[in-house]
């Protein structure tokens, strides 16, 4: 979810539980030493131990002889509460660069000219460590988009699904019913759950254990506005109100991620070498007759440059950022950006650093009623805060143990009139076909297109928070309602902005470039705005603090969401899953176009974004890759 909690921090730190409440089993080795690691004669180097490359990484250890070698940026941090503790302090991390690189990317000219902050985790584990813990899917006709782009059958919601259930550990929690669903529908779910959960996998997915009434009004609110509670979200269609899964372990009541799933269970594997606190800086070829072998990494360890070596393969699981950036290092990638920073390409291939996708979401903030319980009480009443925090260390519950789980998918057609969904689709359509978009591109809005149309694949994402976020002041509670583009039309791009492997790139995810997506979050916060007026919310609402109320007209709109609107953090799509003519630049089997045996792991091959959080389907990736194609057992 969103960057956006940074203001809070230090006072929710105060109450944070203390170390020792509980505790992650993690036998930990010897950590290698850097020079130790470049002696070792490893099958594979994965580059990046974050979501994919941990997941990845220890799944091929699981056969003894081979021989895994990981080089990660960042340092394990284990029973460390600013990760572990969900109760609103699970994205302290976020903004902090002991955890998070905390990119800038260059002035947003359609949001207000700002830099705008992107998060990613730098630690074992990555962005797993730090995100929001929302545990879903897309539905799947996204998925089956995928297979369409890709031109294989396999990268499909049938071919994904035995890995998105490989992956979690659906654990139920006796929680409350949810509001809007049937006995009858419940049974149904019930039922199901064996054909489309996960029971077995490392991450342990949960429900929530507490809903506020902040939850039950909302729900009920947007089903008085025709927006169905969806008691399956998991199972293929998105759309509608739902109480998304948490990758939260209930029996610790802590974060379950991709270090402490993925890594602590294959930590004492002798054939798996972890190096953490090394930063990769170029992959190295061989030239054959078959293209372009990786045979080295070079990286950086306290200063030093040192080179690891593999006989089998590379696979770049460094993220959405980094993953291109290390192509462009290592000379793959556009070759007059690559020449005009002094690098010598190796292969030509446009596609790198491209087709940058990102959601996009404007908040509404409302103050509540005075006695109208939400995570704020953990900030207004310090006694209420110690009570929680014993109640924590005695077993795991409480609001220390929760977060925030409900959020909505929608589609155009559930928040805007026939007429401006016309409107909207001539717009699109101009913008859609505008000269010069890449082959992937065109088939990317194509997809779109029919989804807009034909209301089958949400456009929308709406998530409550109950807390504030903006200008929050001492002894008052808020509710927030973030509401974002799923399938916005802008492209944006990341490139290196010097041959420095440690400097940072130049990241433009183009916020709001095309018109499309300015009308349709100007739509978003209209609905927003009503949802705050219709009841039973309204009865919880004493005022509406953001946008300020007075702002009434489209232009003070438009000026609220360029001035205060931000990413998603579900950041995809620079190293496409797509045919090389159109752009792709890595192919169905995850190889990078040109070379022999280097794969690509990670969020940045999405071959288009899906409107769902990115972790599971990350996941996903991984695990496919290791149980298809890169099969050493
Ligand atoms: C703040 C935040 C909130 C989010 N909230 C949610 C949510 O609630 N639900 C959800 O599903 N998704 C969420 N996401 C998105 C999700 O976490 C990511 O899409 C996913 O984890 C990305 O996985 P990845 O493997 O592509 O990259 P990462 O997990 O980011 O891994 C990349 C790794 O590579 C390392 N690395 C990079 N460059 C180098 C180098 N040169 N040498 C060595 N190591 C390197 C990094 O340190 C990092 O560990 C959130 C993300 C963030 C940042
Ligand atoms: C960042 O994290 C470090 C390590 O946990 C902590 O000591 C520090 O207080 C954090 N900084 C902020 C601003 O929260
Ligand atoms: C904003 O981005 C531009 C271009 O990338 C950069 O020159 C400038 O220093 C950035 N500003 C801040 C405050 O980071
Ligand atoms: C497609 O998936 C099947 C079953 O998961 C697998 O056996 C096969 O190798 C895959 N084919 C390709 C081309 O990836
Ligand atoms: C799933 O997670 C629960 C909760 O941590 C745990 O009790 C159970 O053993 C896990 N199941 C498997 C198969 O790992
Ligand atoms: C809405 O909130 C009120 C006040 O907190 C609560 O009494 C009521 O039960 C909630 N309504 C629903 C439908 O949950
Ligand atoms: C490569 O980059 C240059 C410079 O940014 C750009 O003009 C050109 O269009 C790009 N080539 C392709 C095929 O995208
Ligand atoms: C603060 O919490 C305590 C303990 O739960 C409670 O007794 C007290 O009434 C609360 N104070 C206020 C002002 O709500
Ligand atoms: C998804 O479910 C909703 C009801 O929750 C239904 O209205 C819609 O038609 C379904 N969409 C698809 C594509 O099946």
């Amino acid at each position: 979810m969103l960057a956006v909690t940074r203001s809070l921090l230090p006072s929710l730190l105060a109450i944070v539980a203390a170390p020792g409440v509980w505790s992650i089993a993690c036998p930990v080795p010897a950590t290698p030493s850097p020079s130790s690691f470049a002696a070792t004669a490893f099958d594979y180097i994965v580059i990046g131990g974050g979501t994919a490359g941990t997941a990845l990484s220890a799944r091929l250890a699981e056969n003894p002889s081979a021989v895994v070698g990981v080089i990660e940026a960042g340092i394990l941090h284990l029973n460390d509460p600013i990760l572990d503790v969900p109760g609103h302090l699970a994205s302290s991390g976020v903004g902090n660069k002991t955890y998070d690189w905390d990119f800038v990317s260059t002035p947003q000219v359609n949001a207000g000219g700002r830099n705008l902050s992107l998060s990613r985790g730098k630690l074992l584990g990555g962005s797993s460590g730090i995100n929001g813990l929302a545990w879903d899917r897309a539905s799947a006709t996204e998925y089956d988009a995928w297979a369409t782009i890709a031109g294989d059958k396999n990268w499909s919601w049938s071919g994904l699904l035995p890995f998105l259930q490989k992956a979690e550990n659906f654990s139920k929690t006796p929680a409350d019913p949810f509001p809007g669903i049937s006995p009858a529908e419940a049974a149904e779910v019930e039922a199901d759950l064996p054909h489309v959960d996960g029971f077995s996998g490392p991450i342990v997915a949960s429900l929530n254990s507490l809903y506020f009434d902040t939850v039950t009004n909302v729900t009920v609110t947007l089903n008085n506005l025709g927006i169905q509670t969806n008691a399956e979200p998991q199972g293929g269609n998105t759309t509608g109100v739902s109480n998304i899964r948490l990758s939260l372990d209930h029996t610790q009541g802590v974060r379950s991620y991709a270090a402490t799933a993925y890594y602590c269970s294959h930590a004492s594997k002798p054939n798996y070498h972890v190096l953490t606190g090394a930063q990769a800086t170029k992959i190295i070829f061989s030239k054959t007759r078959y293209g372009l072998t990786a045979t080295r990494v070079q990286f950086i360890s306290d200063g030093q440059q040192y080179t690891a070596h593999a006989s089998k393969e590379i696979v770049l699981s460094a993220g959405t950022i980094q993953t291109p950036q290390l192509l462009e290092l290592s000379g793959i990638g556009n070759s007059t950006i690559l020449k005009s920073k002094n690098i010598t390409p190796l292969i030509d291939l446009p596609g790198v650093g491209e087709s940058f996708q990102e959601h996009f979401f404007a908040a509404a903030q409302w103050q509540l009623r005075p006695g109208v319980q939400t995570f704020g009480i953990l900030r207004n009443n310090a006694t209420f805060a110690a009570e929680q925090q014993a109640q924590y260390a005695a077993d795991h519950t409480g609001l220390l143990a929760a977060t925030d789980s409900l959020t909505a998918f929608l589609t155009l057609q559930d928040i805007v009139s026939q007429d401006r969904l016309q409107e909207l689709l001539s717009i699109f359509d101009q913008e859609a076909s505008a000269p010069g978009l890449s082959g992937l591109q065109q088939q990317q809005y194509a997809l779109q297109r029919e989804w807009f149309a034909q209301g089958n694949v949400p456009a929308v994402e709406l998530i409550l928070w109950s807390k504030g976020l903006i200008n929050v002041e001492q002894g008052e509670s808020y509710a927030v309602i973030l509401g974002g583009l799923m399938h916005p039309v802008s492209r944006g791009s990341t490139h290196i902005a010097s041959c420095d492997p440690l400097a940072s790139p130049a990241i433009d995810p183009k916020y709001l470039s095309q018109n499309f997506d300015t009308e349709v979050l100007l739509d978003v916060l209209k609905f927003l705005q009503k949802l705050g007026q219709s009841a039973p919310f309204s009865d919880l609402v004493t005022v509406q603090t953001n946008p300020d109320p007075t702002a009434q007209t489209d232009d003070e709109l438009l000026a609220y969401i360029r001035a205060s609107s931000a990413g998603g953090d579900h950041l995809v799509g620079t190293a496409a899953l797509a045919p090389q003519a159109s752009g792709g630049v890595v192919d169905g089997s995850l190889k990078v176009y040109g070379t022999t045996n280097l794969r690509i792991v990670d969020a940045s091959v999405f071959p288009i974004q899906i409107g769902a959080h990115s972790q599971a389907t990350v996941y996903a990736i991984a695990e496919k890759v290791k149980f298809c194609l890169l099969k050493t057992m």
